[in-house]
């Protein structure tokens, strides 16, 4: 699945959906669609030469959960909107490619549909408006079987535009959200968005869900250095897929900066525009233990259920070792060890004391 496929599957997927739901899965901080992606094409690779024929493999572990490769599915809102069984469609596709799936604070499925269907899955938790909630629903989302909550610890820019706010959609299943939640649950909170958590939250949800917790959206080093600090087992770098403040560096210029930082305490891992298997072998090789894709798995979906997620996992995994072999190596941690890419730019605040 290159980049141009992937433009194909956004535009197929569009055709079905209603126009403030396309849109909403579109949106990004800075009004530009799919620029982070070009980020990831910005950069170079050194290829190595003279190692011989070595044995290609995807299989890694996350977090010791073994799966076939290292490309994961990132948590998104509103699945139902994609496909009516929504979380449980993508999940199904997820068993039967081998991977994990991360799942939303906003899901409209409950976690037990989501979990019978095989695969792996880590929790995504906002801190709510009423914080015991979020204390509920990682608790309930561990009973339920998930083998990691990762505390998202940005908010979006999105609610600039009440056309795509979910929770303004006419008929939507914005309103059916949060149904891991009681309808009472549901009622205290309104629709207030969420809080940006402290570093306490990292202890806590650990604690009450008795798993280990990744913190989604770091981008800077020293951020990611606190957070294992205080106890994160994982960092995902993101920018919610440009979804979170305009002008923001984007995650591949963060990546290596954290994965210093974090200095194999913990594990990295990036999303972001991950639009074809060039990029994931960029976010590996810069120091990721595996990427997440979004937008793409959500049109996929959209375009064609499971079937259409499977197809879109396959051909990123299909890219991602043909790119290896290109690059001469057999393995993403030799292409990390071999520092065969690049990375565009290296933000940081260096030079700025
Ligand atoms: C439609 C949509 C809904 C999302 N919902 C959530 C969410 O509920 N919680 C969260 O932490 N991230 C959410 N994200 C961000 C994704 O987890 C991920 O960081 C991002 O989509 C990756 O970028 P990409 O879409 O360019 O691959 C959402 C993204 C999209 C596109």
């Amino acid at each position: 699945m290159s980049r141009a496929g992937i433009d194909a599957l956004r535009e197929r997927a569009r055709l079905g959906l209603p126009a403030h739901v396309a849109d909403y899965v579109d949106a990004t901080a800075d009004g530009v669609a799919e620029a982070e992606a070009d980020r990831w094409d910005a950069v170079r690779f050194r290829p190595v030469a003279l190692r011989g024929e070595t044995e290609t493999s995807l299989a890694t572990t996350v977090l010791g959960t073994p799966v076939d490769h290292p490309i994961l599915i990132a948590p998104m809102a509103q699945q139902v909107a994609a496909h009516p069984d929504g979380e449980a469609e993508t999940a199904r596709a997820a068993a039967a490619s081998g991977t994990l799936v991360g799942v939303s604070t906003n899901t409209a499925v409950p976690f037990s549909r989501i979990a019978e269907q095989g695969a792996p899955w880590w929790f995504q938790a906002y801190l709510l408006a009423d914080s015991d909630l979020t204390d509920a629903l990682a608790a309930r989302a561990a009973a339920a079987g998930a083998s990691a909550i990762m505390l998202t610890v940005e908010l979006t820019a999105l609610r600039v535009d009440p056309r795509i706010e979910p929770t303004n959609w006419p008929d939507g299943p914005g309103r059916a959200r949060l149904a891991n939640l009681t309808d009472d649950e549901r009622s205290r909170l309104g629709d207030r968005p969420g809080r940006l958590p402290g570093l306490e939250q990292i202890a806590r949800l650990r604690e009450i869900a008795g798993l280990p917790v990744v913190v989604k959206g770091v981008l800077r080093g020293d951020d990611a250095r606190r957070a294992v600090d205080a106890g994160a087992a994982g960092v995902l770098v993101s920018t919610h897929g440009n979804r979170r403040l305009a002008g923001s560096i984007a995650a591949v210029d963060a990546l290596a900066e954290v994965a210093d930082a974090v200095a194999g305490d913990a594990e990295v891992y990036a999303d972001s525009g991950i639009r074809d298997g060039r990029h994931v072998l960029a976010a590996l090789a810069l120091g990721a233990r595996a990427v997440f894709v979004g937008r793409p798995a959500w049109w996929a979906l959209a375009d064609d259920g499971a079937a259409g997620v499977e197809g879109l996992l396959a051909g990123l995994a299909d890219e991602l070792t043909a790119s290896l072999r290109q690059a001469g190596v057999g393995t993403p941690a030799e292409a990390r060890a071999a520092r065969i890419a690049v990375a565009p730019g290296f933000a940081s605040d260096r030079g700025l004391a």
